[in-house]
């Protein structure tokens, strides 16, 4: 058959029909060629397979049926080039995905996920492994930049709208990790425990809005065990919930090393990725003969992998291939990386000092253990090194070494290019007497606090490391005129903080970072992130103070395992992640959920809460009441019944001084429900207010809503 008259080639057959059509010609040894294969990295002794590009995972393509090969490069934050295997081969990079929630705007989540997307394609990677959508229900966890917030609505948001960026590009993208994927401290040993209605109504919720957004081509279960049974072979989240009451469509792909069995197939497992790290090759000949015994069924087989057909037809990833040597606009890459750290970076206190005017301070000094050389960005999979970079040793993660790295954006010269000061100075904050005295002489003191999270690897305590907790407060000790930029994976302790004038928390700001810094210091920015996660003023306030010592367990695959498989009863806080667990308890944090300072101010009247079936709507006018334009983020909560307060829709919008516009936000009207085998809303009056965090409500209003069953 000449390729041009393959059936499946016709674009208007639906993409499961085309999956099928090529199914049905496919030999059983090409249709097992994409139900396993390794990391496509030489890697001990398995080498690059033959027409790899080089990245996470490569399947050849069936050139016969003119279907391309998959090549899949991680992750969200830009395209990674693990080990530099691609030589030279360099990406912009994003700002974390936590910033990205910070930012609350699904518009920055589309195109950053489109520019991933494009880089992508530019390439020639056809699956991106991003889409992080675990709930940070761990606030000292590894991975946390990878993902997006506490809250089910605000990730599955972002998180939902950044896959569909990268998938408009014609690019498959995956969500991850699927689910409940808490801690990295013995990830491939821990089990996350909750209760079905629970996992509904948060862990499950998040996953469930972002697919509906972002429709992902393939989700990837994570590491972790979910109630005892691993998360890439348990039938109640792949089979019941996924496949079953969502009626997902795409593939299921294994994380790397996290195969457990040939029979993860039946419990809805399509592909045992990054098999050189597992123990057998379970979905390689030991499925050929549990499918020849009929232990599994051939039409099994045929459905595993007409679920990545269909997934790269309805992109167009067969009908547009990309292939690499494209171009890559890196400027203005670099640039939307820059927009994107603006609207996400969120200041946590001013006591006036900021936005500062430019030559005021005539002397200026720049504290930070790295802010000479760049800014610093999480490690692992997810790491992108664009040229430029700086990097210090990391760690090692599944036998890899894995840097730590600090992007191309330098704080000391972007504070030199925005301040207008006649001297700008630079300190390590090494020697304490030399940053010190450098302080007494300067007008302005700039501290950089870094804090390094990684995959693998989680946090210890909340606190910043590396002594700099004794640097800031000897800072600002000896010159008031102090003001802390917080770059970390999430939120930190701040002892210092009645002693600084400004704190910013820039998370890891990306390729653009310091100049986005810089520009809201000065004012150029006005400043409209918002915190996506609860900052607790102490450990004791969580509701899992104690960590476990990562000595005593294994958190890589492929490793020797040490101790039992081990426990985290996630049913002590239950659906209530972070601001929602707060509440409950009466904790009042350092800084909530949702809180974030700007140069303006503005006002709220006129809340109405309309009702359409089940749709629900609320409408707010937002005045700027300011002198400065700037970008409010509506954060719109409910409670009521029984319910304790959660974000059911939010918006953000950019308004001149004195403009006036009405916002209307669609309300998630699973937010309004319980999960009892299905969700139930119950009959009675609910409170709608417009919060500035979830603990400061300024305008409310009530609607009354009938009882309400529905799926799923
Ligand atoms: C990570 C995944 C990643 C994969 C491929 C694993 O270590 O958990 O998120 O996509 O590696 O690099």
């Amino acid at each position: 058959m000449a390729p041009e008259t393959y059936p499946w080639q016709d674009a208007t057959l639906d993409p499961d029909t085309r999956a099928r059509l090529v199914v049905a010609e496919m030999t059983e040894d090409e249709k097992f060629s994409w139900l396993s294969g390794p990391m496509a990295i030489p890697l001990g002794d398995t080498p690059k397979p033959d027409g790899a590009l080089g990245s996470a995972a490569f399947y050849p393509g069936i050139d016969r049926l003119g279907i391309p090969a998959m090549q899949q490069a991680d992750a969200s934050l830009g395209i990674s080039n693990l080990g530099n295997v691609r030589p030279g081969d360099n990406a912009t990079a994003l700002p974390a995905s936590l910033l990205l929630g910070a930012s609350f705007d699904i518009d920055m989540a589309r195109q950053t996920g489109e520019m991933v997307g494009r880089e992508a394609r530019a390439k020639g990677f056809n699956v991106q492994l991003a889409g992080g959508a675990n709930l940070v229900r761990e606030p000292r966890g590894g991975r946390n930049f990878e993902y997006v917030s506490e809250d089910a609505l605000l990730t599955g948001q972002i998180a939902g709208h950044s896959v569909a960026g990268v998938q408009s590009q014609g690019i498959v993208s995956t969500m991850k990790h699927f689910v409940l994927n808490a801690q990295e401290t013995g990830r491939v040993m821990v089990s996350s425990d909750l209760s079905e209605p629970a996992m509904r109504e948060s862990d499950l919720l998040a996953f469930q809005i972002g697919i509906e957004i972002g429709q992902p081509g393939a989700i990837m279960p994570g590491y972790n065990l979910v109630n005892g049974d691993y998360a890439s072979e348990n039938t109640f989240t792949l089979k019941t919930v996924l496949k079953g009451d969502w009626g997902y469509p795409g593939w299921v792909m294994a994380d790397w090393g996290a195969t457990h069995s040939t029979e993860a197939m039946r419990a809805g497992l399509d592909v045992q990725s990054g098999a050189n790290l597992d123990p057998e090759p379970f979905f390689a000949a030991p499925l050929r003969e549990a499918v020849a015994d009929g232990r599994i069924p051939q039409a099994r087989i045929d459905e595993a992998v007409a679920r990545q057909l269909r997934s790269l037809f309805a992109v167009g990833a067969i009908d547009h291939p990309p292939a690499p040597g494209g171009s890559i606009d890196h400027s203005a890459h670099r640039l939307l990386a820059q927009r994107a750290a603006e609207g996400g970076i969120t200041l946590l206190k001013n006591d006036g000092l900021l936005p500062l005017s430019k030559g005021a301070a005539s002397r200026v000094l720049v504290v930070g253990h790295h802010a000479d050389k760049g800014v610093l960005s999480g490690g692992g999979s997810s790491n992108v090194n664009p040229i430029g970079s700086f990097s210090t040793q990391g760690t090692d993660i599944m036998g890899m070494q894995v840097q730590r790295i600090f992007h191309p954006s330098v704080p000391v010269a972007a504070v030199r290019a925005e301040s207008g000061a006649a001297k700008v100075v630079f300190e390590d904050g090494r020697d304490l007497q030399a940053a010190c005295k450098a302080a007494r002489e300067a007008d302005l003191v700039l501290v950089f606090a870094e804090e390094w999270r990684s995959e693998g690897l989680d946090q210890s305590g909340l606190s910043l490391p590396e002594e700099q907790d004794a640097l800031i407060a000897a800072l600002a000790e000896a010159n008031p005129e102090t003001v802390v930029i917080l770059e970390t994976g999430g939120p930190v302790l701040m002892p210092w903080l009645a002693k600084v004038r400004a704190v910013l928390a820039a998370f890891y700001p990306g390729q653009g970072g310091a100049e986005a810094i810089a520009g809201i210091l000065w004012g150029r920015v006005c400043p409209s992130g918002r915190l996506p996660v609860t900052f607790p003023a102490s450990e004791a306030q969580l509701p899992h103070p104690a960590q476990r010592d990562p000595e005593t367990t294994t958190s890589n695959p492929g490793m020797e395992r040490i101790g039992e498989i081990f426990h985290v009863d996630y049913d002590v806080e239950g659906a209530d992640t972070g601001y929602r667990w707060f509440a409950r308890e009466g904790h009042a944090p350092l800084f909530p959920f949702g809180f974030g300072l700007s140069y303006t101010s503005f006002e709220y009247s006129a809340l109405r809460v309309e009702r359409r079936g089940r749709a629900l709507e609320a409408q707010v006018a937002v005045t700027n009441t300011g002198k400065v334009a700037g970008a409010e983020v509506t954060q719109v909560y409910v409670s009521g019944q029984g319910l304790n307060r959660r974000l059911a829709g939010f918006a953000k919008t950019r308004l001149d001084p004195g403009e006036t516009r009405v916002v209307v936000i669609p309300l998630e009207p699973r937010l309004f429900a319980r999960w009892q085998d299905g969700w139930q809303i119950a009959a009675g009056p609910y409170t709608v207010c417009i919060g500035s965090d979830a603990t400061a409500m300024r305008l409310c209003t009530e609607v009354p809503l009938p009882n309400q069953a529905f799926r799923p």
